[in-house]
């Protein structure tokens, strides 16, 4: 069967979009409405006038899509898309963390679930991090659950403590100083492009520090010529497609593979589409806590 074509007609046919994630399998792009970072997908997601949205990424992303936009069918192809980081922190461990810190505002990375954003202050992702910190203008911040991209937030800034929960992303996190090393002294002319949920000592060696979407639009606009990639494969996969006189190399030469993003395939996508499943629900009185805490960040980031 050529998926391509049948989702494209089932699309039409349906009234529906499909958001995906840059780290999916490229060859959902020639599919997919948007592709981008979880903070576009959000945008997409809450202002999409299709009947069903496809989201072609991992399960918090979906849920964020279904709590900003609940009257539409939000599918997520491969229900066992998850996110090892997002899974670190539940709401009685959020609850206690909290607990050791009364009257701090709590600031929780979008990679979180529903019941902990609902009991949250304010939502983040990895592009506006340092905004939303900052607009809280606030001494001290409870941040959950990426202990890396808090710590960095709290660099960048300099006048904000950030008390970090102790999650980590495994993929970013593995990232290691000798072999960024190793690989800069390979490519000495390369550029390092790192994502902020990678480790400290490795982001200090960065040249520039960004999401998703922050990687791409740095190499869309540099004249630089070689790129060493500090984040998940998807990103290489897709500017090793779109700028073929450019050379990416990947740390250690080795891919950095998040196997969640890349359950979502084609024909997951089109059965998805077809049977209408499996679809996210969100318990109404999580959802209407977790929106206000998404909305806040919208707010900030328009
Ligand atoms: P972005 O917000 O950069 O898309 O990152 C999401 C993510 O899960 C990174 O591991
Ligand atoms: Fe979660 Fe890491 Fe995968 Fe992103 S790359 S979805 S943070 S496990």
């Amino acid at each position: 069967m050529n998926y391509v074509e049948e989702i494209k007609k089932l699309k039409k046919e349906k009234n529906a979009v499909i958001l995906a994630h840059c780290y999916q399998n490229v060859e959902v792009d020639s599919v997919a409405d948007y592709v981008g970072d979880s903070l576009y997908l959000s945008q997409m997601a809450e202002k999409t006038d299709a009947d069903i949205i496809i989201f072609a990424g991992v399960y918090f992303m979906a849920q964020t899509a279904k709590i900003l936009n609940p009257s539409k069918k939000v599918i997520l192809p491969n229900l066992k898309a998850g996110c090892e980081m997002a899974d670190m922190i539940n709401l009685k461990q959020l609850r206690e963390f909290k607990s050791k810190n009364p009257q701090v505002p709590t600031v929780c990375y979008i990679n979180s679930t529903a019941e902990v954003k609902s009991e949250c202050d304010i939502c983040c992702t990895s592009s506006n991090a340092v905004k939303i910190v900052a607009s809280l203008n606030a001494p001290k911040v409870l941040f959950l659950p990426d202990k890396n991209l808090g710590r960095w937030v709290e660099q960048q800034l300099g006048n904000v403590e950030v008390i970090r929960y102790d999650g980590y992303c495994p993929i970013h996190n593995n990232l290691s100083l000798s072999e960024i090393k190793e690989t800069k002294s390979k490519y000495p002319n390369a550029l390092v492009l790192a994502h902020p949920e990678c480790q400290e000592e490795f982001l200090n060696l960065a040249d520039f520090v960004g999401s998703t979407t922050g990687i791409l639009n740095y190499v869309k606009n540099s004249r630089d010529k070689e790129f060493i990639i500090a984040t998940e494969d998807g990103v290489v996969e897709r500017l090793k497609r779109d700028y073929p006189d450019k050379s990416f190399y990947r740390i250690k030469d080795k891919p950095a593979i998040c196997q969640s993003m890349k359950l979502n395939t084609l024909e997951d996508i089109y059965n998805a589409l077809k049977n209408e499943t499996p679809e996210i629900e969100v318990d109404k009185e999580i959802s209407q806590k977790a929106l206000k805490c998404i909305n806040r960040m919208l707010e900030v980031s328009k």
